[in-house]
């Protein structure tokens, strides 16, 4: 791609808000092995869901900065991009968990839609060569567990089921709209359930192996029977690279790997990687307005763009269940509140910029 070149280092600069959490940490991971050549400075508010210890690794390294900052704060944004010049911003940044917004719909909204709003004005005021909005299927709504040959693309009309999914179409919507009015060079990514390393405990993969590991019960919504399409992390990050670097401007991509599985089978295979009793198995009650099935056809990135995804279901699980007995003191850390000491521990005495 043609890109503006930072003055300072002549290297490309990103700008990736969101990078504390699970899915921005891990790409900002896959950014530094890769183009080690490249400057990333990640963007965060540290919310309950980002976590600096995450980034302990890439915290002192020459081209990796971390500014604390909350995207919807404008004046703080505004200035890191006077500083930064970034060429390249990619939103990871977002209210992510479906439960939580629908006891608190207002903090999605806040963050999904008016935090987009900031960064792609900055776009705008400061010019990039490239906004990725990293979006979800989810903005598609459900589709019924019975046509197992219907699949998501690009063209299927949004139909959003919860505060969360309507925040993010909201975000899209307006991604587009700058993209049509202003010209801003923007792309859009609408990826299935991710899954791997550094997963937030509460989300249903990591929740699941660690209370196996304590022999607590499982809890699965209804029946379970609810699908979902289940893709590596790291798949998910080769796919957003791609789309930076080679998508054509003014598209939405969308990203999955054909893993359609019912939310009851994964609790099952993770009692077995674990040789935990499927006793240990609980139903409870039934999340509101609960999508049945999403299911994504990823046929146009892998035309347009040769991204295959590269890690199938059971070794990716494989892997997570591993890294996730290697790394008790990250969730444990988490799961006791500790994290949040941890912060001011590594950070306390670092420039804060708003
Ligand atoms: N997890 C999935 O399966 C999945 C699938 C498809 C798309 N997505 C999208 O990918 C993105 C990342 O998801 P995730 O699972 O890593 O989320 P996450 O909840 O683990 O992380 C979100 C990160 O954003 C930060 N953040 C929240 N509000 C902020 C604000 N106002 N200003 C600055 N930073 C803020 C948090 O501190 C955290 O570090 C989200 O936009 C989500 O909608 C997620």
């Amino acid at each position: 791609m043609k890109a503006k070149q930072n003055a300072k280092t002549d290297a490309l600069t990103w700008i990736v808000t969101g990078g504390a959490g699970f899915i921005g940490a891990n790409f900002i991971f896959y950014m530094m092995e890769n183009y080690p050549d490249e400057r990333v400075v990640c963007l965060d508010k540290l919310t309950y869901a980002g976590n600096l210890s995450t980034l302990k690794s890439v915290m002192e390294k020459p081209n990796f900065r971390f500014a604390y900052l909350d995207i919807c704060d404008r004046e703080g944004v505004r200035r890191l991009f006077a500083e930064e010049r970034p060429d390249i911003v990619v939103n990871f940044a977002a209210e992510s968990h479906v439960d939580r917004s629908i006891e608190t719909p207002d903090v999605f909204l806040n963050t999904n839609i008016l935090g987009t709003s900031t960064l792609i004005d900055a776009c705008r005021e400061f010019g990039i060569s490239r906004f990725h909005q990293v979006s979800t299927d989810e903005v598609y709504g459900d589709l019924p567990l019975d046509r197992p040959d219907l699949f998501f693309t690009e063209e299927t009309p949004l139909h959003t089921s919860s505060p969360y999914s309507a925040s993010k179409a909201g975000a899209d919507l307006l991604v587009m709209a700058y993209h049509r009015t202003y010209g801003l060079p923007v792309t859009i990514s609408r990826c299935s359930n991710n899954y791997g390393p550094f997963h937030f405990p509460e989300k249903l993969i990591p929740l699941m192996i660690i209370n196996a590991l304590h022999d607590k019960p499982l809890p699965v919504y209804g029946e379970g029977v609810n699908v979902r399409d289940w893709l590596y992390v790291e798949d998910h990050c080769r796919a957003i690279d791609f789309i930076v670097r080679h998508g054509r401007v003014g598209e939405v991509y969308n990203v999955g790997g054909h893993n359609e599985r019912r939310n009851i089978d994964i609790v099952r295979s993770i009692c077995r990687e674990l040789g935990k009793p499927e006793n240990l198995i609980t139903h409870v009650t039934d999340r509101k307005g609960h999508d049945m099935r999403y299911a994504i056809d990823p046929s146009k990135i892998q035309r347009e763009l040769g991204w295959l995804p590269k890690t199938n279901f059971e070794d990716g699980l494989k892997k997570t269940i591993r890294w996730y007995l290697e790394h008790e003191r990250w969730w444990k850390e988490i799961i006791s509140g500790e994290y949040r000491n941890y912060y001011e521990k590594m950070y306390g005495s670092r420039k804060v910029i708003s």
